[in-house]
């Protein structure tokens, strides 16, 4: 009977070699270590005191996982060109995951530093997809959720922008924020986020520049409520073009100049979400989900 069972035993650790021999043999001599990577990816900009937003999400993101090599790639064509002839130079997301399939990364974290989960984001996820199933690539590459997702993000955000409102607003004063807006259906996003602002205070807006709500509604919000002085802060990572031209700017379309004829005082604010600590420390939560789905 003991040696019946000695045999079987044997039989079985065979069996189990002879699997594991499969399995290192069909690597190919692939190296297995495990080696992540961070890989953050935004719109960017080609605004030099924008990029300071940017330089703050980079240091917190280095703080939070000082082990893990960070890198960035820009989604924007236009200004991944307009940067390159000053001397900087970005990469695409894709160039830039193939570059770190070349230096042997086997597990990525692209955390996207968008506002929704716009057209941008899908696109991302998608290339991301793409690479994780090419043959002598990564082991995974996983996206982590832009800004706005859950329910507790927007509770976050909310916070964190009425935090850092101007100290000299008052009550009676509005607050007009400007995202970017969107095609997508994501672009439901702003309109939720202006109801979860005026849950805590009546008098904030948010509008957009390129989806809805746009700025005649919010118009019509502030002039029914009879107010006379709004500040304008921007609802995108950083006060970009956007905020510098089609909020602020001079001309007789920009935010200011529409408000302003309206008989609303307006107050610029440049600095955009990625200025806020506690708002990047939802993007940074977000990476950090991502990330913990490697161990
Ligand atoms: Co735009």
């Amino acid at each position: 009977m003991v040696k019946r069972n000695a045999m079987l035993l044997l039989q079985i650790l065979l069996i189990v070699m002879l699997l594991t021999t499969t399995a290192t043999a069909s690597e190919h001599g692939r190296k297995h270590t495990m080696k992540k990577g961070i890989l953050l990816v935004t719109f960017g900009t080609s605004h030099p005191q924008a990029q300071e937003a940017f330089k703050n999400i980079d240091k917190q993101v280095r703080d939070a996982y000082p082990n893990i090599p960070v890198r960035w790639a820009y989604t924007s064509t236009i200004i991944r060109k307009k940067l390159a002839q000053k001397g900087i130079h970005l990469d695409s997301p894709e160039v830039a995951l193939a570059k770190m399939m070349d230096e042997g990364f086997t597990h990525i974290a692209a955390q996207s530093l968008h506002t929704i989960s716009g057209e941008e984001f899908h696109d991302l996820v998608r290339n991301a997809r793409a690479f994780a199933d090419m043959a002598g690539g990564f082991d995974s590459v996983l996206v982590g959720s832009p800004l706005l997702g859950t329910d507790e993000d927007l509770r976050k955000v909310t916070e964190a922008i009425i935090k850092h409102i101007p100290k000299e607003r008052k009550k009676q004063d509005a607050v007009v924020l400007m995202g970017h807006g969107s095609p997508h259906p994501s672009n439901a996003f702003y309109a939720a986020m202006m109801y979860r602002f005026q849950q805590k205070d009546p008098n904030i807006f948010v509008g957009t520049v390129e989806g809805f709500p746009e700025i005649d509604h919010i118009k019509a919000m502030l002039l029914k409520k009879k107010i006379k002085k709004a500040y304008l802060i921007p609802f995108m990572s950083v006060a970009g073009d956007h905020a510098r031209n089609d909020m602020a700017g001079d001309e007789e379309d920009s935010w200011k100049s529409i408000l302003t004829k309206a008989g609303i005082k307006c107050v610029p604010i440049f600095k955009g979400t990625a200025d806020y600590d506690e708002i990047v420390a939802v993007w940074i939560d977000h990476l950090g989900s991502v990330l913990s789905r490697f161990d």
